[in-house]
């Protein structure tokens, strides 16, 4: 019996154990694989951002990818406790939600089409407009904050 393999082979039989490996021990193995997508949301700018205790003004003329029907953005800011993803789903609607998965804290992006934020962890976790997790594996749903939106001018209240 011919017991040699191909380094090829070799490689290919050790990384298929070690992922096995990790998924039995619970870790995501799309850490190791490389599928963790780009998060490509775009970033608020500072200049359209006003930090308030209570709130965040966003100047939403400003910010062109909110501006259209569909559009997406996000607030980072040092000031923040969170990130919050800023989403239009409908004419002079404007919905702000916790920015990150709750599963283990990947972004999440806004998808138009099934108006739904999807965790870019593999398009794993999915959750609806309210925050509720329409696919697992995160259970727990993203904080939904108050807006209020008059004349270009956006509020979300922390
Ligand atoms: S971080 Fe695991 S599904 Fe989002």
């Amino acid at each position: 019996m011919d017991t040699k393999i191909s380094r090829r082979g070799f490689l290919e039989h050790a990384m298929s154990l070690g992922v096995v490996g990790l998924a039995t021990a619970g870790l995501c193995v799309c850490m190791v694989s490389g599928c963790l997508k780009k998060d490509k949301t775009t970033e608020i700018p500072a200049k359209a951002l006003v930090i308030k205790p209570d709130r965040v003004v966003v100047d939403v003329k400003q910010v062109s990818v909110l501006q259209k029907l569909g559009g997406s953005a996000k607030i980072v800011h040092p000031k923040l406790k969170e990130r919050i993803i800023i989403v239009h789903p409908s004419e002079a609607q404007y919905l702000a939600l916790s920015g990150l998965c709750t599963h283990r804290g990947k972004p999440l992006a806004y998808h138009h089409s099934s108006k739904e934020l999807r965790c870019i962890n593999f398009g794993h976790s999915r959750f609806g407009m309210d925050g509720i997790p329409i696919k697992g594996p995160a259970k727990r749903p993203l904080k939904v904050f108050r807006t209020l939106y008059l004349g270009g001018i956006l509020e979300v209240f922390l």
